[in-house]
């Protein structure tokens, strides 16, 4: 397979279409069979719900090649049973997760093309989404339902790649108390549009939320989850109903403990404690892992002993090992990695 002659190197996170999709439908109470299609165009009815009522869900994952040559995904298994859990939560008929992976697989392998080479710096991001498709007038669930997934070549999250950014605390609040934010849900990231709007128009990243109820913890960005670690080397991640779980988290989390041999806490993270900490990061597919250099509440700046020019040395070794174990120069541990090709 001869890829696709592209500046991989330089590539930004935005989104190129690429040749084959895949799609299946929800009507009659089943799902169809499902098959890879060229259009990446969808024509539905003006009274959709999702574009009255915003029923979609969706994920994100990415493949990656591997220093020996092959075609990899990490853990799609977490996010096929995630977005079990987002569509239970929006009234929609969960995609059977077995199905789910091998959807993955297909539309990879029919984009190997667009699968940046090892080394480059990018990777090819894997976008599976659902929503409802017939009219809906009325507030309710919509009866029919159409899954897809398509791939498009990205590079860093933030532009700078693995330089320190600067992020606010945002006077908006992303989730509220048995709300939505533990899902992934598209109506999570429309609310935050003008946040990060209003973060980048005052010359920042992105945005800290604090906790909706009491406005005294931290919780996560608009894109990813945070990292904290601590002067004596330990890791330290917000422990919040309110958040995704994000399975880049977990994975740190994990690589930390067992990898690194060092100390980890998932728990409650008061805002106040952030200025105590000597490195911070925000985690997630997207992300990886991007270093926090300053944290800005209405003009009082915490900056953190890392730095602007680099991230900082926990943080770099936790970077080492998750990407490491992603491109395959690291053993992951078992059933982390699925071999496409
Ligand atoms: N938090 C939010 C709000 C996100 O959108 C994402 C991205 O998926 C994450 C966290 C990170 O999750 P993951 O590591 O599973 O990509
Ligand atoms: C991801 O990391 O996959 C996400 O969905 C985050 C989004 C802000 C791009």
């Amino acid at each position: 397979m001869e890829k696709k002659n592209l500046d991989w190197e330089n590539m930004g996170f935005s989104y190129m279409q690429t040749d084959k999709r895949y799609v299946a439908n929800y009507k009659d109470g089943k799902w169809d069979d499902g098959a890879l299609i060229d259009d990446a165009n969808i024509v539905m009815n003006e009274c959709a719900g999702v574009l009255q009522y915003s029923q979609s869900v969706f994920e994100g994952l990415k493949a990656y090649t591997t220093e020996d040559g092959h075609i990899v995904t990490f853990r799609p298994d977490l996010n096929a049973s995630r977005m079990v859990d987002s569509a239970k939560r929006l009234e929609m008929p969960p995609f059977p997760e077995d199905r789910f992976v091998d959807a993955v697989a297909q539309v990879v392998k029919a984009n190997a093309a667009y699968v940046p080479p090892y080394g480059s710096g990018a990777t090819l991001y894997i976008r599976p989404y659902m929503f409802g498709i017939n009219p809906v007038i009325g507030v309710k669930p919509a009866d029919e339902y159409q899954f897809r997934i398509f791939a498009t070549p990205v590079g860093p999250y933030f532009k700078g790649g693995a330089k320190p950014i600067t992020i606010c605390v945002s006077d908006f609040d992303r989730a509220a108390p048995h709300g939505t934010g533990h899902i992934k849900a598209g109506l999570n990231y429309a609310m935050s549009l003008h946040a990060i709007v209003t973060a980048h128009a005052n010359g920042f990243d992105e945005n800290m939320y604090l906790d909706s109820a009491t406005r005294t913890k931290v919780e996560e960005t608009g894109g990813a989850n945070f990292i904290f670690v601590t002067k004596d080397n330990k890791v330290v991640t917000p422990h919040s109903s309110t958040i995704l779980p994000s399975i880049t988290r977990r994975s740190i989390m994990y690589v930390a403990e067992h990898y690194l041999g060092l100390e980890v806490e998932e728990r409650d993270v008061y805002f106040d404690e952030v200025k105590d900490f000597a490195e911070c990061g925000l985690c997630g597919t997207a992300a990886v892992i991007s270093p926090v250099g300053k944290v800005v509440n209405h003009g009082e700046e915490i900056c953190f002993p890392s730095g602007m020019e680099k991230m900082g040395p926990v943080t770099q070794k936790l970077y080492d090992t998750l990407t490491g174990i992603q491109m395959g120069h690291i053993e992951a541990p078992e059933g982390w990695i699925k071999v496409i090709e």
